[in-house]
Formats: structure tokens, C-alpha cells, sequence
């Protein structure tokens, strides 16, 4: 297996590449991408050091037979349909395909029969919208769902390796910059994340609306909040459900932990922390509010499953389905 990351030394190409060092499947060779600033830098890869290099037009000339793109929507628009048009199959974290009509949107435990025969650029969902959609699965399917409302705590390394140095400055008294979020982070939280719509939404809220809509396949009225808290690694929800079918709690509990890779943290109080580099999707606090309307708390590692993990099972999902045989699961 020929394998590429773009975007191997951001916040979360450095999980791909630890994701992927922890596999067992063969890979060959494996490449890492950055821009000019990061050229030359070094990354141990099972007991290897590779060199970053810069990327460049000439970047996909060797033939990947994967290639996984975080570097951003610019990066992305400009380079993965080179990437695919020289045979490999691009599995990209960035928001540059996620609409269009003809690329599949995938969570593999959701959607991933839309990887059948399927070559050319796959797009990895965003951070928010991959843990509620795991985590609600079982419930759409087996009952429907009418309307989710949703407020997301989102960890500043969602922004990137930038947002999370400004966070530390500012709570260590190094620096108070104001680059990366328009107000102070550190003590602070900041209730617009993206760019606001005309109909006052943000950027970041409409992901959550159409991008659920479409890896469900479904018309669910989704109100959401998208809001920036002062933590570093992983975000949480607290969502409300209203279902088309009546059903109980005990119900919901058995639809939640019959979704793949998603548990009940049934005793304890559950806390970004406890979730860091957990490559699964953890629901708590499960209350029924009246027939057909539940509140949870939904709680994931941003970096993993909201990016890389999701990445690197769509990878593995599609080997599997297009003839690959391996055992890998993470
Ligand atoms: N963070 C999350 O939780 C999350 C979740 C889902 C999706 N995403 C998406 O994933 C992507 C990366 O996010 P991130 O948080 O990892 O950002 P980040 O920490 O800022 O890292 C950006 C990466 O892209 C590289 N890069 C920037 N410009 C480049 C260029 N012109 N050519 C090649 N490489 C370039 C950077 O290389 P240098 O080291 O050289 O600067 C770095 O490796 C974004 O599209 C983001 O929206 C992020």
C-alpha cells in the first residue's frame, strides 16, 4: 500500500500519521506533505524518521494508491482532483467537496456502501457533525428522527495547531494575541464559530444541518449552536431528539449501543478529557423529556474521531469493500 498525507504536520495530520503507525496492514511507502514552513521537518514512522516535503504540482507523481488530504479547502480545491486523476483514491478532511452532489460524504459505519467501485475523492465529514451522526445512527434508522437541537462546545484544536498555541499563551500570560478567534479564548468562550449567514447562522451550524442530512439521507429539521470553549482536545454536545416513532429510554440506550464504535459512559461524569485519543463516541446523560423526546450529552476526541480516525476508517472500509482483505477495525 502507497500512502500520502497532506497536511502531515497540522493538528490533525499528525493523528493520521499515528493512526497509521498503529495499523497492521502492509504499507510500502508512506509520504508526508506540508507547506515551505514545515519542508524538512522529521516525523518517526514505526521506528523511521520521515522527512516532510513540500507539496507541489509534482507531489502525485508517484502513484498512491491513498491519499489523505488536511490541509485545508484551498489546498484541497487545488491539488486532490490531481491527486485523483492520477489514480489515487483521496480521502479529504476539508469542507471543499462535502456538498457536491457526486462526492460521497462518508461515515463508514453509516454510509460506507457508497465506497462500492467507487475511485476519485471521498469527503470526511466535519468534527461536529461525525460524533452526532455515530452517535444518533441507530436511532434514525430505527425509528426516525424529526428534529435535533444542538449545542456544540467545541475544543480549540478544532481550529488547528495556530488555536491552540493562542489558548496556551493566553492562559500561560506569554501572549494575548487575537489571531486565531476574534475575542479572548482563554477563561472565555465565543459563540460564533465561522463566518455568519444571511440567515444568521454560521458556517460552521450549516455543516452540521446539511452535512447530517446528507450522510442520513434524511429531512431532519436541525437547529444547531456552534460554540468555541477554552478547552484543548475534544468536543461535546448536548443534543435534544424529538423521534417520528414513540419508544422508551431503555430503547434509546439499546439503539445507541448497538451503533458501531459509540458507548454509554453509564456512572461517571464524562468530560472532554476522558475522551482524549479514544477513537470512539461516547453518549451520557440520557433523560427523556416526554413521549418521543430525549436529551444527551455527546462527547468525542475532535482530532480522532472527528477527523482522523473517520479518515483512516474510510480508507480501510474501502479497501475492505473493493476487494482488500484485512482485520484491521480501530
Ligand atoms: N482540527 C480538527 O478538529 C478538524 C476536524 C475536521 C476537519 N478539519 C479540517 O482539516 C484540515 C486541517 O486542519 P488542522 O486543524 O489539522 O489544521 P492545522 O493544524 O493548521 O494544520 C494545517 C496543515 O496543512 C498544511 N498546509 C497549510 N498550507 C499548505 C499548503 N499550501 N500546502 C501544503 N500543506 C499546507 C500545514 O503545513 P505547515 O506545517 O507547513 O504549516 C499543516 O500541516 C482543515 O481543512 C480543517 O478544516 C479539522
Amino acid at each position: 500500500m502507497k500512502i500520502a498525507v497532506v497536511g502531515a504536520t497540522g493538528a490533525v495530520g499528525k493523528n493520521m500519521v499515528k493512526i497509521l503507525e498503529e495499523l497492521k496492514i502492509k504499507i510500502e511507502k508512506i509520504d508526508l506533505y506540508s507547506s515551505l514552513r514545515s519542508k524538512g521537518k522529521k516525523i518517526k514512522f514505526k521506528e523511521k524518521e520521515i522527512i516532510v516535503k513540500e507539496l507541489n504540482q509534482e507531489s502525485f507523481n508517484e502513484e498512491y494508491d491513498y491519499v489523505l488530504f488536511s490541509a485545508g479547502a484551498s489546498v484541497s480545491k487545488k491539488y486532490a482532483p490531481i491527486a485523483a486523476k492520477h489514480g489515487s483514491v483521496v480521502i479529504d478532511n476539508s469542507s471543499a467537496f462535502r456538498m457536491q452532489k457526486k462526492i460521497p460524504l462518508i461515515v463508514p459505519e453509516i454510509n460506507k456502501h457508497l465506497l462500492k467501485k467507487y475511485k476519485g475523492i471521498i469527503s470526511n465529514p466535519n468534527c461536529s457533525t461525525i460524533q452526532m451522526v455515530l452517535a444518533l445512527n441507530q436511532i434514525q434508522k430505527n425509528i426516525g428522527i424529526k428534529t435535533i437541537v444542538v449545542s456544540t462546545y467545541q475544543a480549540v484544536s478544532g481550529a488547528g495547531n495556530l488555536a491552540i498555541k493562542e489558548l496556551i499563551e493566553q492562559s500561560e500570560n506569554i501572549k494575548n494575541d487575537k489571531k486565531i478567534f476574534s475575542k479572548q479564548i482563554d477563561k472565555n468562550l465565543i459563540p460564533i464559530i465561522g463566518e455568519t449567514l444571511e440567515n444568521d447562522f454560521t458556517t460552521e451550524e450549516e455543516k452540521l444541518i446539511k452535512e447530517t442530512n446528507k450522510i442520513f439521507n434524511s429531512k431532519i429539521h436541525i437547529i444547531p449552536t456552534a460554540i468555541r470553549v477554552p478547552v484543548i482536545y475534544g468536543h461535546s454536545e448536548s443534543v435534544y431528539i424529538k423521534t417520528k416513532k414513540d419508544t422508551n429510554k431503555e430503547e434509546i440506550k439499546e439503539y445507541i449501543l448497538k451503533s458501531e464504535h459509540v458507548k454509554i459512559y453509564e456512572n461517571d461524569l464524562l468530560t472532554p478529557k476522558d475522551v482524549e485519543n479514544s477513537n470512539i463516541t461516547y453518549v451520557s446523560r440520557i433523560r427523556q423529556i416526554k413521549e418521543k423526546e430525549y436529551a444527551l450529552w455527546i462527547v468525542a476526541d475532535n482530532l480522532r474521531v472527528g477527523a482522523a480516525t473517520n479518515a483512516i476508517r474510510i480508507m480501510l472500509e474501502h479497501m475492505k469493500i473493493n476487494g482488500v482483505d484485512h482485520e484491521e477495525n480501530i
